[in-house]
């Protein structure tokens, strides 16, 4: 039997993931939207795919949340994006009741799924489906690294000249303008990046990461990523519904580990059929220390606008 892949909100991101998913042909997928006809309308165009892509994989478009009964993941990028001049905390209090009113319907038709969060502020938000959920921690995560070392991966193959398949990197902390992009643990073809290019020019490839997002909202002017965003996710769906053990930086709850609890952020974890199966805690210097405990504070802090809210 097909995996069931249910992806709440069919837009830009939630539709992109559609796509690669069914162009991988990962499993089925059924594409929610509080917009009639939106996903209705996507499912169709896209169900015309599948028969370029040689397989049976299914789609379906539905405003019913009945639809999506039995998941084995439930993908949410439903909310509202960022437009020039909001920071992703701006859209805090609107998303954050999206975010509750959906992770409430999915887990009502699908009580063991494994729930990736993608609306932002995206380690804010993955704290709320966890506790609207009431899921195992391990089961309920973010998506933030992934698509930060992807976007740090892409600035340095381009700054070399070389293969991206060659580079290797992780960013933890936040998924935010404080993420912490750790050169240190950054190779191109096992040589440290710290090796191959001089200080301030990783210093600039780090701030460009940092402020990525921005960046392509600027350009855009309606809205923000999506495609690299999408890929990110399809990347962890699949870690996780092909039991890889692929270690990828998401957001994970933090139990202590770090030095940090209570909260959810960025770190490197191991992804399998169980969600997060372990949190790797990498050795840091007191610089990438302190890097990442301003991260960590800069999720404290919306943590008290979240309580403020409540
Ligand atoms: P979009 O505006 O294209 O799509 C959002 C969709 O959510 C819309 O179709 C809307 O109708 C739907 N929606 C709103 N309320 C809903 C509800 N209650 N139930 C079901 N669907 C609902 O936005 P886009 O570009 O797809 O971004 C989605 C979210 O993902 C945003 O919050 C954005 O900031 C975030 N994002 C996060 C990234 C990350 O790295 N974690 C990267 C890119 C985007
Ligand atoms: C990004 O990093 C908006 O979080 C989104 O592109």
């Amino acid at each position: 039997m097909n995996k069931k892949i249910t992806i709440a909100g069919a837009g830009n991101v939630g539709a992109s993931i559609a796509q690669m998913i069914l162009s991988k042909g990962i499993g089925d997928v059924v594409l929610l939207d509080i917009a009639e006809g939106i996903p209705q309308g996507k499912a169709l165009d896209l169900r015309q795919s599948i028969p370029l892509y040689g397989h049976d994989c299914k789609i379906t478009g539905t405003n019913s949340y009945k639809e999506t009964a039995d998941s084995d993941i439930v993908i949410i990028t439903a909310g509202l994006a960022r437009k020039p001049g909001m920071s992703r905390d701006d859209l805090l209090k609107a998303n954050a009741e999206i975010v509750k009113s959906v992770t409430r319907e999915v887990v009502r038709q699908s009580t063991k799924s494994i729930i990736i969060i993608v609306t932002n502020p995206l380690d804010l938000m993955t704290y709320i489906a966890s506790e609207i959920s009431g899921f195992p921690k391990n089961k309920v995560l973010g998506m933030g690294g992934v698509l930060d070392s992807a976007r740090f991966i892409s600035f340095i193959a381009e700054e070399l000249n070389v293969s991206i398949g060659k580079i290797n990197t992780m960013v933890i902390g936040n998924h935010g303008d404080m993420m912490v992009p750790l050169p240190r643990y950054t190779t191109v073809s096992g040589t440290p990046v710290t090796e191959l290019l001089p200080g301030e020019k990783i210093e600039r490839l780090v701030e460009r990461t940092r402020k990525a997002g921005t960046e392509i909202v600027g350009l855009l002017k309606t809205g923000s990523a999506f495609y690299a965003p999408a890929a990110a996710t399809v990347a962890m769906a699949d870690a996780i519904l092909n039991n890889k053990k692929k270690t990828l930086p998401c957001s994970a709850y933090l139990d202590g580990e770090y030095g940090v609890k209570g909260i959810y952020a960025g770190v490197p974890v191991v992804l399998g059929t169980g969600g997060v199966e372990k949190i790797i805690e990498l050795e840091l210097t007191e610089e990438e220390k302190n890097s990442f405990h301003k991260s960590i504070e800069a999720v404290r802090e919306g943590m008290k606008l979240l309580k403020g809210l409540a």
